[in-house]
């Protein structure tokens, strides 16, 4: 079973990769070292997981000259945020990340969401009333920024995040074209056509929050938890395996890229333990079948006051 996909760049991007959104600063540096020590060689980082620099702090140890890896050994990714999306704002953006990750260059940055928020240092900027500041920078213009990434060798590759099929299309007609679409991606969101479409344009998907995201800081006691789901629980224990890893198998078989976040060691070891063996299609058919489009994730709400990064309503997502 192959441990990476080629992307159209021919760049090789390990199938797994440590999420690093909900890891505290405590604890995302050992995440990092852990992960490391397991075999992990794709981190998926984010300006606006405000982490990048204790995650650059653990590669520090691990990769570079004299240095267990070698630079090229591994995948990492960062994401540019809503706030840096007028073009004179993206190559310094992409400059602080790699500046915190302690990189010269990454493998893959990636536009966070198609939505433009008003320039400045607030993550989330706000009117008096709470609703959210946005801007009219369109994304395209934006990409176009990003592009020059590439031409000066900051990053090797770029593409998309939280972007629809449409908004994809929006973008495939450029000079460096988008080679990933990380979106969210799990089986109660299986997103089956948008991985079609992604697929046909040779855009590969990476699944963000593949096991559900159950610390996801909005999560109500009354959802539905995936991890819990005994239908699950059942098709793991035929297999001795976890329902993490029969989750992560799924994606996997159906060319889906996964990058679980974990702080706990056992957990981020179980969750690259998942290449000795696979699904039958029925098995695959059936965890298909959990879809009911439950999106957990989306970019604003407000929780108790609590600015997070989730929905308000769908329809942002749609724009
Ligand atoms: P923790 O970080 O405390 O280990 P997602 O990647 O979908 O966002 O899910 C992350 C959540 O899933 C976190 O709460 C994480 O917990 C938990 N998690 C990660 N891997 C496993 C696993 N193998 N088994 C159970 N829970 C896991």
């Amino acid at each position: 079973m192959n441990t990476f996909v080629t992307l159209s760049t021919r760049q090789r991007m390990p199938v797994i990769g440590l999420g690093t959104w909900k890891s505290t600063s405590g604890q995302v540096k050992q995440a990092v070292h852990t992960a490391l020590e397991c075999g992990y060689r794709h981190f998926d980082c984010a300006a606006a997981y405000e982490n990048e620099k204790e995650v650059g702090e653990a590669l520090a140890l691990w990769v570079g000259p004299g240095k267990a890896l070698q630079r090229e050994e591994v995948f990492v990714t960062s994401k540019l945020w809503n706030t840096k999306h007028d073009p004179q704002d993206v190559e310094e953006a992409c400059r602080t990340s790699l500046a915190d990750l302690g990189l010269s260059y990454l493998e893959l940055y990636l536009m966070h969401w198609p939505i433009a928020f008003q320039r400045g240092k607030e993550l989330m900027p706000r009117k008096e009333d709470g609703s959210i500041c946005y801007s009219d920078t369109h994304y395209r213009d934006t990409w176009t920024a990003m592009e020059s990434l590439v031409d000066r060798g900051l990053v090797k590759a770029i593409g998309l995040s939280n972007f629809n099929a449409r908004q994809t299309d929006d973008i495939s007609m450029a000079r460096h074209k988008p080679i990933v679409n990380q979106v969210e991606c799990h089986p109660y969101l299986s997103q089956a056509d948008l991985l079609s479409h992604c697929r046909s344009v040779g855009v590969c998907v990476t699944a963000y929050s593949p096991l559900g995201s159950g610390d996801r800081p909005w999560a109500s006691a009354n959802e539905p938890s995936l991890l819990a789901d005994p239908r699950l629980g059942a098709i793991a224990q035929r297999y001795k395996k976890t329902p993490a890893q029969v989750i992560l198998q799924w994606h996997i078989q159906r060319g889906v890229v996964c990058i679980p976040k974990s702080v706990t060691p056992s957990r981020i070891q179980q969750n690259l333990n998942v290449f000795d063996f696979s699904l039958s299609e029925e098995d695959t058919k059936s965890i298909e079948s959990f879809n009911h489009n439950k999106r957990f994730i989306a970019p604003t709400v407000e929780v108790s006051h609590q600015v997070s990064l989730a929905p308000k309503n769908n329809s942002e997502l749609l724009l």
